[in-house]
């Protein structure tokens, strides 16, 4: 679920922009998103004219703006561009205050004559404020719109409804991939939250695919990352992090879950140039405070028999492995290991040793390549 503030900025009571706008927060909210307006005309008209940033009720908006994952701009067309008082409450944001935020502008206008208004006043204005994916927008006619009094409805015509639908599917589109939390920082890196389509997961599942593909050498579901859907990473049951260093993604891995108690890691990564850093064994550990963050009570996981590093790693970090450790690894089928979280807190103990477990699963030497289900 996304935080999407929409912003109404008609000096109109019965404004048609904002029967438009309820329209398109009708199709957000029945997508389970967290929809909350913004009626520029109803903030203190004092603060907004001296740009008083300092204003209760304006902070509050600001504050809504800033934390929100989307934007909703709506305006009606006036003299050829958005309102004043969508530019007054725009001019109190702090600079960047869109930044890594999904935009969403609509306008209505009186005259299919500024139908550009949209992309040749409105949008740059959103780009200026840091609005790095500001998506397809639309401009409505007056005409298409007609409200019924007393707030019984509205009625769209038929190309502005369906042109609305489309722009709503391609924000929500682009606010899944693009949706990120910061979930810790160091000088040098951020570690963040993301969704498994956003841009900066994307070199951890190219990576992936390669080096599962080399060292298994047959097309699976497990070498080719299909074995499970990429949504189990997704909130509420899972998560999906990455480190970025300057920017670049250098290392990453996921959360699901596995049964009501327990999370299965799965994706872990480091980019071949940022190795022996011990940046696998920190994803590990955000991926471990993720899970008791979500209120798993342990972590289980598995790996392949062509993987001594990733084995080497849940060792080191106290997992315990289900299966014989002094076993040919290529004749043991899937390398499961488990770790119980501690109980009630975010920290992580890592147990130095390992113990080896009675059990084994016994299985072809073939079967173990299809089957490893890698994490
Ligand atoms: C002061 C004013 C200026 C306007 N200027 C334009 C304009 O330049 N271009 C246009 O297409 N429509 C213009 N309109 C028409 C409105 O954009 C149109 O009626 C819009 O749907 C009104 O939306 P609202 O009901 O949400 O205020 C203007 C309307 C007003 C009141």
């Amino acid at each position: 679920m996304a935080t999407i503030v929409t912003l109404s900025s008609s000096p109109s009571a019965s404004s048609r922009t904002d029967a438009v706008l309820g329209h398109v927060e009708r199709r957000l909210r029945a997508r389970g998103h967290d929809v909350e307006r913004v009626t520029v005309r109803d903030l203190p008209a004092e603060a907004l004219l001296r740009a008083d940033a300092a204003d209760p009720r304006i902070a509050a908006v600001v504050a809504s703006i800033t934390a929100a994952d989307g934007v909703v701009v709506t305006t009606p067309v006036y003299k050829a561009a958005y309102t004043g008082l969508l530019k007054a409450l725009l001019d109190l944001l702090p600079q960047y205050a869109l930044r890594g935020k999904t935009v969403l502008p609509v306008a209505t206008g009186g005259s299919p004559a500024h139908v550009l208004a949209v992309d040749y006043a409105l949008r740059p204005v959103l780009v200026s404020l840091g609005a790095e994916h500001v998506t397809q927008g639309w401009f409505v006619l007056a005409s298409e719109v007609t409200v019924f009094a007393e707030d019984a409805g509205v009625l769209l015509a038929e190309s502005a409804a369906r042109n609305l639908h489309l722009v709503t599917e391609s924000f929500l589109t682009h606010l899944a991939r693009h949706r990120s939390e910061l979930v810790t920082e160091t000088d040098d890196d951020v570690v963040l939250r993301v969704s498994p389509g956003d841009d900066a997961a994307a070199p951890l599942l190219e990576d992936l695919v390669v080096e599962y593909g080399t060292r298994y050498g047959l097309s699976t579901p497990n070498t080719q990352l299909t074995e499970v859907p990429v949504t189990d990473f997704e909130a509420p049951d899972g998560a999906f992090l990455v480190i970025l260093r300057a920017g670049q993604t250098i290392a990453g891995g996921a959360i699901r879950r596995h049964d009501d108690e327990t999370a299965e890691v799965k994706r872990v990564w480091t980019h071949a140039q940022f190795r022996r850093q011990g940046l696998a064994r920190r994803v590990l550990l955000e991926l471990e405070r993720a899970a008791a963050g979500l209120g798993y009570k342990r972590i289980h996981l598995t790996t392949g028999p062509r993987q001594p590093e990733a084995r080497a790693l849940y060792l080191a970090a106290g997992y315990l492995p289900a299966f014989d450790l002094h076993a040919d690894p290529e004749s043991i089928g899937p390398h499961a290991f488990d770790k119980e979280l501690p109980a009630g807190t975010r920290h992580v103990a890592f147990a130095a040793e390992a113990r080896t477990a009675e059990t084994t699963v016994p299985t072809e030497r073939a079967a173990a390549y299809r089957d490893w289900g890698a994490a």
